[in-house]
């Protein structure tokens, strides 16, 4: 059974390209029934646009405030049947509220690091390579992994990519090849809730 699922995004929308991408080409067997931003005129609307799946904004800006704007997203994507949520480089914490609105709903986000390594509040973006760097590991990579009311990155793994630490790495070098990773990791993570067929 084809898996609809809402994609949340605020920026650039590689990861939700890599998931147009797959949906479209058959190599997974779900489709992005909705695209939600928190953040109006990004590239990744213009993606969802281009392939041709609906997409709403909710700023905070608009909202009185986050648990308002949260609490209307989660209504949106209750309303298009969305039976799975990835967080595809959504720069907000999400509200209480919005795991509430969508009871049974499973939530999934990605991360570029080796979870639980460089993960919490304030570990996005190039602050998390830096910090790789800084610790001397040899090694780091992404993590897919659930998301629950209240926590930040510290939800159950569902799948996991390494990457080598290159001599003379920067957080620009090691960004893009996690980013090459981050891309089939959360095609392998959805494809991990598509229902199966049951044979009778
Ligand atoms: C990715 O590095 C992801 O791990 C992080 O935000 C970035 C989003 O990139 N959560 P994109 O918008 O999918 O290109």
């Amino acid at each position: 059974m084809t898996l609809p699922v809402a994609v949340l995004v605020s920026g650039r929308g590689s990861n939700l390209q890599a998931i147009l991408d797959a949906c479209a080409s058959g190599g997974l067997d779900a489709r992005v029934a909705i695209v939600v931003s928190n953040h109006a005129g990004v590239p990744a609307l213009q993606r969802a646009a281009l392939a041709g799946v609906p997409s709403a904004v909710f700023t905070l800006r608009t909202y009185s405030d986050r648990a308002a704007a949260h609490s209307a997203m989660a209504a949106a994507i209750a309303g298009v049947g969305a039976e799975l949520v990835v967080l595809a480089g959504f720069d907000h914490i999400l509200a209480p509220i919005f795991f509430v609105r969508l009871s049974g709903v499973p939530v999934i986000n990605l991360h570029p690091a080796l979870l639980p390594l460089f993960g919490g509040r304030g570990m996005h973006g190039d602050k998390v390579h830096e910090a790789v760097l800084a610790s001397g590991a040899t090694e780091s990579g992404c993590t897919v992994h659930r998301v629950h009311p209240e926590t930040v990155d510290l939800g159950e793994v569902v799948v996991q990519r390494r990457v080598p630490i290159e001599p003379g790495d920067t957080a620009e070098t090691l960004a893009a090849r996690v980013l090459e990773q981050e891309h089939g990791a959360i095609v392998d993570a959805i494809r991990r809730f598509v229902p199966t067929a049951v044979s009778r």
